[in-house]
C-alpha cells in the first residue's frame, strides 16, 4: 500500500513565508480531498515557539485561512525521516537542508517552486524586510505551488 504522503515546508524564521506555503497547501489539499500531513518549520531557531508574523496571519486571513495558532520550530534530523517530502523556500534553506540531512534521510528534498513551470530553480523571496506587497506575492507564489503540488500528489503511483 502505498505511504500517505507527509509535507514539510522550510524558511528560514518559520514565521513568514513557510507558514503561508503551510496554509496554502492546507486549504488546496482540503479542497482536493487529499489525504497528507502538513507542517512547517525554520533552518533558524530566533523564533521557536512564536505565532507568525502579523503580516503573514494578515495575508492567510484575507485568503480565507486562519493561522493565528501556528506556532514556529527548527528544523529537527527526525524530519527527515517523518515526512515524505520536504520543500525550502529558497536556496539558503535548500543548502542548510543539505548540510543537516542525515545520511538515510526518506524524504525527498526540493526548492519549492521547482513545482511550479518556469519558476525551477527559482526562491520563494524573503518578505520580512518589506512591505505588505510583499506578503501578497510570497501568498500568490506558495498558492502556485500549492496547486502543483496536489496535482503531483494526487496522481496514482
Ligand atoms: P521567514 O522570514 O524565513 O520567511 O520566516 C524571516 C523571518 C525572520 C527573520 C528572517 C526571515 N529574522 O531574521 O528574524
Amino acid at each position: 500500500m502505498p505511504i500517505k504522503p507527509a509535507v514539510l515546508f522550510v524558511c528560514l524564521g518559520n514565521i513568514c513565508r513557510s507558514p503561508l506555503a503551510e496554509a496554502a497547501f492546507r486549504q488546496t489539499a482540503q479542497s482536493a480531498g487529499l489525504e497528507v500531513s502538513i507542517d512547517s518549520a525554520g533552518t533558524g531557531d530566533w523564533h521557536a515557539g512564536h505565532a507568525p508574523d502579523p503580516r503573514a496571519m494578515a495575508t492567510a486571513q484575507r485568503h480565507g485561512v486562519d493561522i493565528a495558532h501556528y506556532r514556529a520550530r527548527q528544523v529537527r534530523r527526525a524530519d527527515f525521516a517523518d515526512y515524505t517530502h520536504i520543500f525550502a523556500l529558497d536556496h539558503a534553506n535548500l543548502g542548510e537542508l543539505e548540510r543537516i540531512a542525515p545520511p538515510d534521510a526518506r524524504a525527498e528534498l526540493a526548492l519549492l517552486l521547482d513545482l511550479v513551470g518556469g519558476r525551477e530553480g527559482q526562491g520563494v523571496a524573503d518578505p520580512y524586510y518589506g512591505d505588505a506587497a510583499g506578503f501578497e506575492q510570497t501568498w500568490a507564489d506558495v498558492t502556485a505551488a500549492a496547486s502543483a503540488l496536489v496535482n503531483k500528489l494526487s496522481k496514482p503511483a
